[in-house]
């Protein structure tokens, strides 16, 4: 959507529509720039440090592009009893990167996520379209190394 189509988008927004728009602009561009905050701040009459603070908060949300590999950790119950929290943990630990944050390549970003639906598999990780099942941390490494070559 090119510049004067999201201004139109916006065109009768106010403060009261800031959710919905923010939403639009995660699907729009995947994120939410910078350079559009400003823009919405400005159409919506709302502080900029509201917007970041709006965009903070929702998990939905993300401030950074996501990597070319989004590694999505199920957080759901069943892989949370199995052990997901600790495969989460090792894949912030390998690339050194948080929730909500993408690696300095731009290749990884890791979110967590509901159920996807696949408990019997519990703890479950998807990446992009791939579905990892019985994931253990210590098949953390290889993913990783899997999707670097997929890379190249
Ligand atoms: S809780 Fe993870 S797939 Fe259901």
């Amino acid at each position: 959507m090119g510049t004067s189509k999201f201004d139109s988008f916006l065109k009768g927004k106010t403060s009261e529509d800031l959710i919905e728009v923010l939403h639009k602009t995660q699907d729009l561009f995947g994120y939410i720039p910078e350079e559009v905050i400003d823009r919405i701040s400005d159409k919506l009459n709302v502080p900029v440090s509201k917007i970041y603070g709006v965009c903070t908060f929702y998990s939905r949300f993300s401030l950074v592009p996501k990597g070319k590999f989004e590694i999505s950790v199920c957080m759901g119950t069943a892989c949370y009893v199995k052990g997901g929290d600790k495969v989460l943990e090792e894949f912030e630990k390998q690339l050194g990167i948080g929730v909500g944050e993408t690696s300095h390549d731009g290749l990884f970003s890791i979110v967590e996520t509901r159920c996807v639906g696949d408990c019997a598999n519990a703890p479950v990780v998807t990446v992009n379209d791939k579905v990892y099942k019985k994931v253990s941390p210590k098949d953390v490494e290889n993913i990783i190394y899997e999707l670097s070559q997929e890379e190249e």
